[in-house]
């Protein structure tokens, strides 16, 4: 009796896959998606996945340009990316190609050769900020970000401490270049420091004259300063295009990904 209803329910799976398999197509090619876009599919439709996928890389490649807010119908896109391990893959990769860029630099010995670094979302991640803060899709609330600046307890982004290390190792010198403001050094320094970050060359800060200027100009300027002082500017890393475009570019610039805001 129990054999013959084992026997009956094998017939009915084997039947049942035979209709399955001639009635559905399987693509020939199977695109890899993300994590992100299979749970959004689920959970939030098919084509809210798909186009904030497109909308994510249209703003990493600047194609987008500025832009204030993420879609609304992409918050959950954006939480999903930032928070399961797809960011911190997307940040490791670009590490690995710094590093791989970094060791065909011919080092001088006259201690010249330097790279820079941003800060935000670059060698410190806001996370715990951005995870009270709606990801992005909250409006900037500048007061609200000061007291989190002040509390100085951003976590490094590890794949950026692995290639600061590697980098100041190799002999680079390091700069960190930063739209924060001057009143917010000490602040800084000490959260780089806690975040296992030392040994920089310069931290450039805001000053009272670069307030109103644009991103992009206060930071080419800083980078003019440097290299007109001599130093070969091999490397920029940084999650803004306003953090690598300009003038007095680096040889190779490195952008992190950030979806949750942009700086012009
Ligand atoms: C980055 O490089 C390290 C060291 O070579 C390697 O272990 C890691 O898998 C690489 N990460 C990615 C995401 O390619
Ligand atoms: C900004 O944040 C501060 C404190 O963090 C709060 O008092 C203020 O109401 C906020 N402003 C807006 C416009 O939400």
């Amino acid at each position: 009796m129990a054999s013959r209803s084992l026997i009956s329910v094998f017939l009915v799976l084997l039947i049942g896959s035979g209709i399955n398999s001639s009635a559905t197509l399987e693509p020939i090619i199977r695109l890899p998606t993300t994590r992100a876009t299979e749970a959004d599919s689920r959970s939030h439709g098919d084509e809210d996945g798909i186009y904030c996928a497109s909308w994510h890389l249209a703003a990493e490649t600047n194609n987008a340009g500025g832009w204030t807010q993420i879609p609304s119908r992409c918050h959950f896109y954006v939480k999903y990316y930032m928070t399961a391990k797809r960011y911190e893959s997307d940040c490791e990769v670009v590490a690995n190609f710094s590093l791989a860029f970094a060791s065909t630099v011919e080092m001088a010995p006259d201690g010249k050769d330097a790279w820079i670094f941003d800060v935000d979302e670059t060698l410190l991640t806001n996370m715990p900020y951005y995870i009270d803060h709606g990801f992005g899709s909250e409006v900037f609330n500048e007061s609200c970000w000061d007291e989190w600046v002040a509390l100085a307890k951003a976590p490094a982004m590890p794949s950026s401490l692995k290639l600061y290390n590697a980098l100041k190792q190799m002999g680079f010198k390091i700069f960190v270049l930063t739209g924060r403001r001057e009143h917010q050094r000490q602040d800084t320094s000490k959260n780089l420091e806690l975040a296992g970050y030392t040994g920089w060359e310069g931290l450039i800060l805001r000053g009272a004259s670069d307030r109103g200027i644009p991103a992009t100009v206060y930071k080419s300027e800083r980078r003019s300063v440097l290299s007109n002082g001599g130093y070969r500017i091999h490397g920029s890393s940084g999650d803004q295009w306003s953090d690598l475009l300009g003038f007095a570019v680096a040889k190779r610039s490195f952008k992190l990904p950030n979806p949750m805001y942009y700086i012009g």
